[in-house]
């Protein structure tokens, strides 16, 4: 099967450097995305030294990593999904993106309003993506725990079309989790309120 090419947007921090290293031991070749080069470069490193095989880049630029990408992994902030889906919108076009964020704090509660998620309003900001929600529930402790232990931990996935969460469910798997499909994309409600963070 031909290898495809996935972005990691915001590959500098916890979950997307995570993702990284999971999906580095599958056929894809990876592109990270993150505006502090030399972080990039310390995870695609550490990534490397355990797995001298993986296929991976560091990209200084947002919209070249997401244009030459055939899937794109967004791990930013809830906040900055708008900032960044405003310069990829032309070039995610009929792409899949993969909405990680969660934008509910205990502190400060949900920054998107009742009845929508961070998925769906990403959805809206790029009409012509398909958007999935998957890797929003694990705990980025308990995510590197579970690899350590050679333990599977559930990653459930919600998406409107459906071929773009069947081949979510196959990155999902590749990265070592248990593939859940949890309905439609308006589910991510109920995900995204699933995970509170600080
Ligand atoms: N940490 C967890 O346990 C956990 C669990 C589940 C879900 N999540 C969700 O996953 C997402 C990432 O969380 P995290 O804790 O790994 O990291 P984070 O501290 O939220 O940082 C995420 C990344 O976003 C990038 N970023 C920030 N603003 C950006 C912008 N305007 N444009 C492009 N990139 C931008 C940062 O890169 P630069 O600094 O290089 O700009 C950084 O690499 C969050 O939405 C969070 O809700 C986190």
């Amino acid at each position: 099967m031909a290898k495809k090419t996935i972005a990691i947007i915001g590959a500098t921090e916890t979950i997307g450097a995570i993702i990284a290293k999971n999906l580095s031991r599958g056929n894809y070749r990876l592109l990270l995305f993150g505006h502090d080069q030399a972080q990039l470069q310390g995870v695609a490193e550490g990534i490397k030294e355990v797995n001298p095989a993986a296929d991976i880049d560091c990209i200084s630029c947002l919209v070249d990593a997401s244009w030459e990408a055939d899937i794109i992994i967004s791990a930013v902030p809830a906040g900055a999904e708008e900032q960044v889906a405003k310069k990829i919108r032309e070039v995610a076009t009929q792409k899949i993106v993969i909405s990680i964020p969660n934008p509910v704090t205990i502190s400060s509660g949900s920054s998107v309003s009742r009845g929508t998620s961070a998925a769906e309003e990403l959805q809206k900001l790029l009409p012509n993506s398909k958007v999935v929600k998957t890797f929003n529930t694990a705990d980025a402790v308990d995510l590197a725990r579970a690899i350590a232990d050679g333990k599977q931990i559930d990653s459930f996935i919600a998406g409107n079309d459906e071929e773009a969460v069947l081949t979510v469910r196959e990155i999902v798997s590749n990265a070592g989790f248990h593939p859940i499909m949890a309905g439609e994309l308006a589910t991510s409600r109920a995900l995204e309120n699933a995970r509170l963070v600080k």
